[in-house]
């Protein structure tokens, strides 16, 4: 875990999350009263890459969680398993609606099929073996410590780097963002306070066009670094992504509702933090982006 600030209440264990042995020693050094499962491959270009990582790591590593889960808590349903997944699980909308806890599951990347499984094995767990658990969907994050392949870090390297800034197809997807704290907020609510067995969409309510969001990124950091040429000149429309969902966003009304939940930070200003972050830490962005192993990212930054 590069650059992330020691604190003496957490302890870091490395830990594959297919490896059973692993986890259930973890399980059995620990009282754990719950599990925060993140734990995932994310990234859809990787996901049409290599397919079976998402397989492997996003079904069969939350297998072999939810059964340590139960093995070490044996019954004790004080003890919660909760799963973060995503909004990606219920496919693509058109120019209108939104998705929410009663929306059909319609997965179509890799990406979206391994976490849509992955969902459905965690509410398998808790019908067959009882375990209580709670899901969460969740609406695309940003902020710091944001691994530079998705848009946004990728777009702040490149603007750093004064490269050519991709933008998939015409830029008119369109996505909702959400700052990485209000996530972690919402996800405590849930965890402390979410009903046993329910899902619930967590969304940031900021929908923008890619474009639009790229354009106000290079305005930002134009601004932060007073550059008097405009970088959205970096912006270079290349081919689109296969399958390329056009549009996600989520209806937030039942962790609103039940939870007092919703986001606090507006896109401006979590752009503008966001922005702030990547440029206060580039030793960080430097040392992830320097993995000789990611033959994934070396081939896709050469492209
Ligand atoms: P991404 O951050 O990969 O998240 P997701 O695929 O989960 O939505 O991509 C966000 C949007 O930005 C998506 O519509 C694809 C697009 N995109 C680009 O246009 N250029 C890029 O370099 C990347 C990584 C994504």
């Amino acid at each position: 875990m590069v650059g992330l600030e020691a604190d003496e209440r957490f302890e870091f264990v490395e830990c594959d999350i297919r490896d059973a042995e692993s986890v259930d020693s973890l399980f059995a050094a620990h009282d754990i009263e719950g599990v925060f499962h993140l734990a995932a491959e994310s990234h859809v270009d990787r996901s049409i890459d290599s397919p079976m990582d998402f397989v492997t790591t996003n079904v069969q590593g939350t297998v072999t969680l939810l059964s340590a889960a139960e093995r070490a808590w044996a019954g004790d349903e004080a003890r919660r398993f909760h799963h973060v997944s995503t909004d990606e699980v219920f496919g693509t909308l058109g120019d209108t609606g939104a998705f929410s806890e009663t929306t059909s599951y319609d997965p179509r990347s890799p990406y979206a099929a391994s976490k849509a499984a992955s969902d459905h094995f965690v509410r398998a767990w808790a019908e067959t073996y009882g375990l209580n658990v709670v899901l969460t969907n969740c609406t695309n994050n940003y902020g710091p410590y944001q691994f530079p392949e998705k848009l946004i870090p990728v777009v702040i390297d490149r603007l750093r780097k004064r490269q050519p800034i991709p933008v998939y197809g015409d830029g008119c997807n369109v996505r909702d963002w959400l700052y990485v704290r209000d996530h972690c907020e919402a996800i405590i609510s849930v965890f402390e306070r979410g009903r046993t067995g329910e899902t619930y969409c967590i969304g940031g309510e900021t929908e923008s066009s890619n474009l639009t969001l790229v354009e106000k990124l290079c305005d930002i950091f134009d601004r932060l670094n007073g550059n008097s040429s405009s970088s959205r000149q970096l912006i270079e429309f290349v081919a689109d992504r296969p399958g390329h969902d056009f549009r996600y966003a989520m209806d937030i009304t039942k962790i609103r509702r039940e939870l007092g939940w919703s986001p606090s930070v507006d896109l401006e200003t979590g752009l503008g933090s966001t922005v702030q972050w990547y440029m206060d830490n580039e030793p960080w962005i430097n040392a992830v982006l320097s993995h000789e192993h990611d033959t994934f990212q070396q081939r896709w930054y050469n492209r």
